[in-house]
């Protein structure tokens, strides 16, 4: 299962994200927010980062308008490595050495077609689990 949130201004883009899951048949749960009504991103950074550290969801999508409050939020999480991606390469190379488990964007930086291009790289990316990547991932818990 993928766990997604946003805040109002990434929920347009949220749907979007949202619609490339659903024809692609993967799971998700959306923790909102549900509409553009102001909100606080750090309370759907939270419950999106709180369900991939409790295992509910594999990995997490967070979008807020630049996508740097909802990354700093979920990773004040235990467990939680979000990676703030803009391009394909980030999402591929967080993906292959950082194991991240959320991606985040901003609505406000990029369009709907590159997001899904982002969201489609990270989920579809395996760690690397090279050993030298494995031991910087377990110094950052350290
Ligand atoms: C909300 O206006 C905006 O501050 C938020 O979406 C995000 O960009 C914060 O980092």
């Amino acid at each position: 299962m993928i766990a997604i949130g946003c805040d109002h201004g990434g929920y347009e883009l949220k749907q979007e994200i949202i619609a490339y899951l659903e024809e692609n048949h993967l799971e998700y749960k959306d923790y909102g927010c549900y509409d553009t009504n102001s909100v606080d991103y750090p309370v759907y950074a939270k419950k999106v980062a709180h369900a991939v550290a409790n295992k509910e969801a594999e990995k997490g999508i967070l979008i807020c308008g630049t996508g740097i409050g909802i990354s700093i939020a979920a990773n004040k999480v235990k467990g939680i490595r979000a990676a703030l991606c803009h391009d394909c390469f980030s999402a591929q190379a967080t993906r292959e050495h950082n194991d991240a488990n959320i991606v985040a964007m901003g609505a406000r930086v990029i369009g709907p077609g590159l997001a899904v291009k982002i969201v489609d790289t990270f989920l579809n990316t395996p760690f690397s689990n090279d050993e030298r990547h494995v031991r910087r991932i377990a110094q950052i818990e350290d």
